[in-house]
């Protein structure tokens, strides 16, 4: 049994990517395959209580680096890694690039710290595919939905989403192979047309 495609989709609050994780899901599934769709901080029971923690409370830099792989590690144990290894596909709404982009551009977090902690949860596994949903600032900021409640993050200043994008434009020419940049500014049908091309083509 040839191991599944482990893909991620990545980018700063507001992007969009959400909504297209889902449909591309869905384009992988009606060309065949047994695709699992799951997110990050979360994906397990324990890892959305750690998700709960993260997105509200208080907490010092360092603890909130360790907690974002700490939830990792148990998602990579009881859904990643036994899904990769049946054949079937996982599409993780971010992952370890987003701890990169956030704690380490937005928090300014040494990389060499989060390079640690990465070798640590996982020295074997990167992605197979990485979509990087790109968009100007003030583009991200009118697309969240003011009605809602913000949260730790969403709550950021400007210069902590300028430099978390550019901490995900700095990785996706550090691991060109890997990365795919969308160009998020588009309508979204156009956006879609570009996905299903790429759904195809995998
Ligand atoms: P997000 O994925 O944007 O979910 P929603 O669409 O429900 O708001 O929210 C998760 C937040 O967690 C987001 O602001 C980015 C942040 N985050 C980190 O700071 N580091 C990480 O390693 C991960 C996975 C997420």
């Amino acid at each position: 049994m040839a191991r599944g495609k482990f893909i991620t989709f990545e980018g700063i609050d507001g992007a969009g990517k959400s909504t297209h994780l889902t449909r591309f899901a869905e384009l992988l599934a009606a060309r065949g395959r047994t695709v699992i769709t799951t997110r990050e901080p979360g994906g397990t029971a324990l890892g959305e209580k750690l998700r709960e923690l993260l997105l509200h409370e208080t907490m010092h830099l360092e603890t909130e680096a360790l907690l974002m792989f700490a939830a990792r590690r148990e998602h990579l144990a009881q859904i990643i890694e036994p899904a990769l290894g049946r054949g079937d596909w996982v599409i993780s709404d971010r992952f370890t690039d987003a701890t990169f982009a956030y704690q380490g551009g937005g928090r300014k977090l040494d990389r060499q710290k989060l390079a640690a902690l990465e070798q640590w949860v996982h020295p074997h596994l990167q992605p197979d595919l990485t979509l990087l949903f790109d968009v100007p600032l003030d583009v991200a900021r009118a697309r969240l939905d003011a009605s809602r409640e913000l949260d730790r993050f969403e709550q950021e200043k400007a210069d902590f989403f300028e430099a978390t994008r550019a901490e995900y434009l700095r990785r996706a020419s550090e691991f060109p192979e890997r990365f795919r940049i969308i160009d998020s500014t588009r309508p979204f049908a156009e956006v879609h047309d570009e996905l299903k091309k790429l759904a195809a083509s995998l």
